[in-house]
């Protein structure tokens, strides 16, 4: 349990007209000053896992001079007390301590800064508070909001379509590395951390760093002149390679015709529902086309040997998937978990030699129809997001224009391009994040194993230092295995 204890140093009132005072006029538009005044804070006493502890608490900062929407563009900032006093925390100090820059992102909606009073969100279970956690270890904790695909101004115009919500989490990381100098920290020690669609904007902040792309967006909402690339990206059941992702989830799941919705749209469940023999027409032709996006990356194992598959959907990048649930399987008998009840594993003396993966996926059981994202009928919150200021939604994929079953247009392809950390991982005009820490649990069926799988693949292939496992039995959330977070980030910081 978290108890809270507020006291406050410096009335409301008094914060609230410093930004008054802040938000500048020029030529009748709001102005947002990038400084980071370090004097103006509340005090909060919080307490967590038994331990009472103090931070200077800086809240609702708007992190660009030009923003579009306030409730959003905005950022907490936490600093441990102990800091000002010039003491170390966890062997950390006020100029060493790394920044753990948690977002609350979840169906790419917009969302509100994490706080110390809410749990950061994005369709998790038994979610510990991370921020709270990361500021018992000593970091310093930054949460951005940012805007998301439902987001409208006064007229009308969506404002939060792709890319918004990743280029203001962009321009977050710029405030920060702005500040610098002003802030205890170290910003060139950025840990970003998310769930689901914010596991896919924690992957693009560490793929996409510096990228030109980003430029003429960050540019327009006034982002501060930096650099934006981070350190180290933590990612829970990343929604992401949004373009590939109908493929991936066919060819895990063609031939289960059942499913039980769930999701970002989908809160109630409707039950067992059957596919219609179009959507399993559909999921055959997305299934014939996986193996082709799959050989045109030219990924490798560790020894090598190059993953491919086979017109069938069977090679040397299947064995590869199944030997992520062999392993996370092999995880769980160590620590005593009964598997006994896993007809699809083959266990002998102590070892799990073979996995029955058409078994282990109909266990899973479907949880989208095919299209898992780009749905024909523009109905999915993908669709959703790669709308346009005045277009609600759109497609992304050349597949679902050419099977839209209503009247549709298309995504733009910078769009597209922009939210796929794909096409930026080892791009030279990119500074991809040196570390990495994936989690996709083998009971997640909100996007195919393969997405994380891949996305880790091409890392390492890269060089990056990447750290993936597939916990067992373990459904679509985040943030339910902190201390192993916190002792991974103890590893790459010291
Ligand atoms: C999320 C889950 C999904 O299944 C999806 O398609 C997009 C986002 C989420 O939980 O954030």
């Amino acid at each position: 349990m978290n108890i809270y204890c507020m006291r406050f140093s410096i009335s409301k009132t008094l914060i609230l007209m410093s930004f008054t005072i802040l938000a500048l006029s020029t030529y009748g538009q709001k102005y947002y000053n990038l400084e980071f005044d370090a004097k103006i804070y509340d005090s909060q006493t919080l307490s967590f896992e038994g331990k009472s502890f103090s931070v200077r608490a800086y809240e609702n900062i708007v992190y660009v001079s030009n923003p579009v929407d306030t409730t959003y563009q905005k950022m907490n900032i936490y600093i441990p007390e102990e800091y000002f006093a010039g003491k170390k925390i966890n062997g950390y100090s006020a100029q060493s301590a790394p920044i753990f820059f948690p977002n609350k992102v979840g169906g790419y909606m917009p969302a509100k800064p994490a706080s110390t009073k809410n749990n950061p969100t994005g369709g998790g279970d038994q979610r510990q508070n991370a921020v709270l956690f990361a500021l018992s270890k000593g970091c310093i904790v930054a949460s951005a909001g940012a805007r998301g695909r439902t987001l409208k101004d006064e007229s009308g115009i969506y404002t939060g379509k792709a890319p918004a919500g990743i280029v203001d989490l962009k321009a977050a990381i710029r405030y920060l590395r702005y500040n610098d100098k002003n802030m205890p920290g170290d910003a060139s020690k950025i840990i970003s951390n998310g769930t689901s669609a914010g596991g896919a904007m924690s992957t693009l902040l560490g793929a996409t760093g510096n990228h030109a792309d980003f430029e003429p967006f960050l540019k327009a909402i006034g982002a501060a002149n930096t650099m934006d690339d981070i350190f180290a990206v933590s990612a829970y059941c990343p929604i992401t390679n949004l373009d590939n992702a109908d493929m991936a989830y066919e060819w895990q799941f063609f031939g289960v015709n059942t499913y039980r919705k769930g999701g970002p749209m989908q809160s109630i469940s409707q039950g067992t529902l059957e596919l219609s023999s179009e959507q399993i027409a559909v999921s055959k032709k997305l299934k014939e086309l996986f193996p082709a996006y799959v050989n045109s990356l030219k990924l490798e194992d560790k020894k090598g040997t190059i993953l491919t598959l086979d017109n069938n959907g069977n090679g040397t990048f299947k064995e590869w998937i199944k030997s992520y649930v062999v392993a996370s399987a092999q995880k769980a008998l160590d620590a005593d978990v009964d598997l006994s009840s896993f007809v699809f594993l083959t266990v002998t003396n102590g070892k799990v030699i073979q996995i029955d993966f058409d078994a282990y996926v109909k266990y899973m059981q479907r949880q989208k129809t095919p299209p898992a994202f780009d749905a024909l009928d523009l109905s999915g919150p993908e669709t959703n997001l790669f709308g346009s200021a005045t277009k609600n939604n759109q497609h992304f994929t050349q597949f679902g224009a050419a099977h839209s079953t209503t009247e549709a247009t298309s995504a733009d392809a910078l769009a597209v391009k922009m939210m796929n950390p794909m096409n930026y991982i080892g791009d030279i005009n990119s500074k991809t994040s040196k570390y990495w820490r994936i989690r996709h649990g083998t009971k997640d069926k909100d996007t195919g194993l393969a997405i994380s799988v891949i996305l880790a693949t091409l890392l390492e292939n890269k060089g990056f230092d990447v750290n993936v496992e597939l916990p067992w039995e373990r459904p679509h959330s985040g943030d339910y295995d902190l201390h192993e977070l916190f002792a991974w980030i103890d590893l790459i910081c010291k």
